[in-house]
C-alpha cells in the first residue's frame, strides 16, 4: 500500500502531481471526458505501475495524452488525415491511432508492443498544464480497476484506486462523462475502434465519409471485448419498467430512481451516466436502463451499457 495524496487542482497541486509523475508514480487527474490514471509515457517502470495499478491485462495498449501537436508528431506520424482531424477536433474527445514513430521516446508497454500509437491531446485546463508541467506525454487508461465502472469524479477514483496509487489531482467532475471516441488511421481508410465523445457524424464531415467499424481480431480494442464498465449488480437493457427489486435507471419522461436526462438530451446523459451506474451500484439491487436512442452521443452510451450488461 502507498499512501495516495489527494490534491487540488492549483499551480502547487500541478507542479507536485507533475514532480510524482517524472519520479515514476502514477497520478490520476482530471480530462474532459473521464478521470486519467496516468503515468511519464517515456519510463517503463512508471508504465508497469499503471497495469499493476488497474490490474489490467498487459497486452492492453494505452493511450498517450499530448499538450500539443509538436508533441503529437514527436510520438507518431501525423499524416495529413489525421493533421485534418486533429484541425477540427483537438483538443477534444478524439483519440488517433497513427504509426509509430522509430525514435518515438515511449516504454514499449505504452504501445503493448504495436506498430501504432494512440495520441490525445485532451480539452481540458488542468490535464494541459499537468502535461505541459511533465514535458512529456501522459499515458493514461481510465482510472478505474481494470472492467469496472470508469470515474467522472475524484472520489470515484478514490474508491476504487486508493492505496494502489500515488496521488489524485481533483479538478471537479468531467463535463462530458463519457470516453474518448478512438479512431484507427493507419491504414486507408479510418476505422471506428471505439464510439466516444465525437460521433460518427461529426467525423464524416471532416473525412468525406462515415468510418467503418472496426470488424477484426478485437485485441487491438480490449474495450470491445465483453464484460467491460461492469457494476458489482447485474444490468438489464432496454427496460421500460423496473422489476420488483430492481433500480431502474430512466431516459427522458419516466419515473425512476435515477434519471439520466429528464428532457431527453443525450449530451446530458453521457455526463451523468458513470456517475449514476457507481450510485446505483451502491445500493445492491440489479439496474434496469431504459432504451437509449442510438445516435449522436447514444452510440457511445448505448456501447458502454451493452460491456456493462454483458455476461461476466
Ligand atoms: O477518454 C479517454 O480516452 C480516456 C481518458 C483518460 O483520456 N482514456 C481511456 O483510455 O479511455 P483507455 O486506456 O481506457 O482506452 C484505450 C483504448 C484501449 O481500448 C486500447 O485498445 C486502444 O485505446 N488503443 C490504444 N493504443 C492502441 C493502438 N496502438 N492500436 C489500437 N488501439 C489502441
Ligand atoms: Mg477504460
Amino acid at each position: 500500500m502507498t499512501t495516495t495524496e489527494i490534491l487540488s487542482a492549483d499551480s502547487d497541486g500541478i507542479e507536485r502531481a507533475a514532480a510524482l509523475l517524472a519520479a515514476g508514480a502514477v497520478v490520476s487527474f482530471p480530462t474532459e471526458t473521464v478521470y486519467g490514471l496516468g503515468a511519464d509515457a517515456s519510463q517503463a517502470r512508471a508504465v508497469a505501475n499503471i497495469y499493476r495499478a488497474k490490474g489490467r491485462p498487459s497486452f492492453n495498449p494505452l493511450i498517450t495524452h499530448v499538450a500539443d501537436l509538436e508533441m503529437a508528431d514527436q510520438l507518431g506520424d501525423i499524416t495529413p488525415t489525421a493533421r485534418h482531424l486533429a484541425d477540427a477536433f483537438w483538443p477534444g474527445a478524439l483519440t488517433m491511432v497513427v504509426p509509430l514513430r522509430p525514435d518515438a521516446p515511449l516504454a514499449p508497454a505504452v504501445t503493448a508492443g504495436l506498430p501504432s500509437v494512440a495520441l490525445r491531446l485532451p480539452d481540458h485546463a488542468i490535464a494541459q498544464s499537468l502535461i505541459t508541467a511533465l514535458g512529456r506525454g501522459i499515458a493514461a487508461p481510465s482510472a478505474n480497476p481494470s472492467g469496472k465502472i470508469s470515474p467522472t469524479t475524484a472520489r470515484h477514483v478514490q474508491a476504487g484506486l486508493a492505496g494502489r496509487i500515488g496521488a489524485i489531482l481533483d479538478g471537479g467532475p468531467c463535463p462530458m462523462g463519457v470516453e474518448s471516441t478512438i479512431i484507427d488511421l493507419t491504414g486507408p481508410r479510418a476505422q471506428l475502434l471505439r464510439p466516444g465523445g465525437v460521433t460518427p457524424d461529426d467525423l464524416a464531415e471532416i473525412l468525406g465519409y462515415r468510418p467503418e467499424v472496426y470488424a477484426g481480431d478485437a485485441i487491438t480494442a480490449p474495450g470491445q471485448l465483453g464484460s467491460h464498465y461492469a457494476p458489482t449488480v447485474s444490468v438489464r437493457l432496454n427496460a421500460r419498467d423496473a422489476q420488483p427489486g430492481e433500480s431502474l435507471l430512466g431516459f427522458g419522461a419516466m419515473d425512476a430512481d435515477e434519471n439520466l436526462s429528464p428532457s431527453g438530451d443525450l449530451a446530458e446523459a453521457a455526463a451523468r451516466l458513470f456517475a449514476m451506474l457507481h450510485h446505483l451500484e451502491k445500493l445492491g439491487r440489479p439496474i434496469a436502463v431504459a432504451p437509449i436512442p442510438d445516435r449522436g452521443m447514444g452510440l457511445a452510451i448505448n456501447d458502454r451499457l451493452r460491456r456493462a450488461a454483458a455476461p461476466r
